[in-house]
């Protein structure tokens, strides 16, 4: 992290600017690598758990942050399923639909899930609650079909398993 990038974060609005203990949180990690770039994926992560999606204002701030381009930065944003550039649901349902899923009944389970909430793939839905979203492997082809729910594994998945799980988040409303 260069001294220019840290003025250039500094100037930032609050809206879209790390907090000081983030800052010092990066400041840390990046010590720990031979380049600010190697830190680059961690503090994507961080920028997603604190701004929910990465805008390319945040992109951008993450750049600033590491001293990069934005286009080092966009070259690993748009690689990796895990990291988004709209905002999603409280409920992120990510199905795998690679191979090993699709042969297990991902395609399928992923249009019942649609079907049930009422929206298309990629789509949110009007409550801000659930969002579907198809991924490349999940890496646990053994328990295929896979849908990660926030991060969480639900692995042999079924239409009725995630009529479960939908209706459960439901209850339990927005985190
Ligand atoms: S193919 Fe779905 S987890 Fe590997």
């Amino acid at each position: 992290m260069s001294a220019d990038a840290v003025v250039s974060e500094t100037d930032r609005s609050e809206k879209n600017r790390f907090s000081d203990e983030r800052l010092a949180e990066i400041e840390a990690l990046v010590k720990r690598y031979p380049s600010a770039q190697s830190a680059l994926m961690p503090v994507l992560h961080m920028a997603q758990e604190d701004f929910g999606y990465l805008s390319m204002d945040t992109q951008q701030m993450v750049a600033d942050v590491l001293g990069l381009r934005l286009m080092q930065v966009r070259e690993v944003v748009t690689f990796y399923t895990m990291f988004r550039e709209q905002p999603c649901g409280s409920y992120l349902l990510e199905v795998c639909t690679n191979a090993g899923c699709m042969l297990n009944g991902a395609n399928e389970l992923v249009a019942h899930m649609c079907k049930t909430l009422q929206i298309n793939i990629g789509e949110t839905t009007p409550d801000g609650m659930f969002t579907v979203t198809e991924v490349e492997c999940a890496g646990a082809c053994g328990g295929a079909p896979v849908v990660q729910v926030n991060n969480v594994y639900h692995e042999k998945a079924t239409p009725e398993s995630m009529d479960a799980l939908i209706a459960e988040c439901r209850a339990a409303g927005g985190q």
